[in-house]
């Protein structure tokens, strides 16, 4: 169903309220505070406020004269990531040398429920690179890191719960 106007807006304005308050749009799928990532669309908590707000104040047209102008969607620019291979990880993987790590890949199959991926690095430390909470919004398998990470020989890579797999998109490292 478009919502580009109020007109259309207008009669769906609970159902939207209801869609952010419970985080199901736009539709992502990565646990907030677990990793950052590129192209993460999710609203910030002002943004959910403001929404939910408008709704509470009974949905009020704005002054037109503040409107932006309306979306070209053909225009939408996907930028290219950079090429990286796969490393599969189903439960532990210990790296036996270093990797850039820029991303990860979750199945779209079925059963692909929630997952967490974490990087225990040689010296003690925990990064908590991915953690998805239920099967994959249509379209969403790629979560590209928002800052590369470096991994070094020995980083063990856990994948939980044991029956999950995940492919981590990782580069050379040039240490
Ligand atoms: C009446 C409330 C809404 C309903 C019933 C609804 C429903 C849906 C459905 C069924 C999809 C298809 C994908 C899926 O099932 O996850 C979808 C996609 C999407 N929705 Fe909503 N939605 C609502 C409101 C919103 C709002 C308020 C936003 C933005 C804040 C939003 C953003 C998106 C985005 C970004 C997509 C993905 C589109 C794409 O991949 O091209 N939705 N929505």
């Amino acid at each position: 169903m478009p919502l580009m106007t109020y007109a259309e807006v207008r009669p769906w304005a609970k159902a939207i309220k209801h869609q952010v308050l419970t985080k199901r749009m736009p539709p992502w799928g990565a646990v907030k505070g677990f990793g950052a990532f590129l192209d993460d669309p999710s609203l910030s908590l002002p943004e959910i406020a403001v929404i939910s707000s408008w709704v509470e104040g009974g949905a009020p047209e704005g002054d037109p004269k503040y409107l932006q102008p309306p979306h070209d969607h053909n225009s939408r620019t996907v930028e290219s990531r950079p090429a990286a291979r796969r490393r599969t990880i189903r439960g532990d993987l210990r790296l036996d040398r270093a990797v850039v790590a820029v991303g990860a890949r979750a199945g779209n199959g079925p059963g692909s429920g929630w997952l967490q991926l974490t990087a225990h690095l040689p010296d003690g430390s925990v990064e908590h690179l991915l953690w998805l909470s239920g099967p994959r919004p249509p379209g969403t398998s790629d979560y590209w890191f928002r800052t590369p990470l470096n991994l070094p020989g020995g980083t063990r890579l856990v994948c939980t719960p044991a029956a999950a797999s995940v492919d981590l998109l990782v580069q050379d490292s040039a240490k």
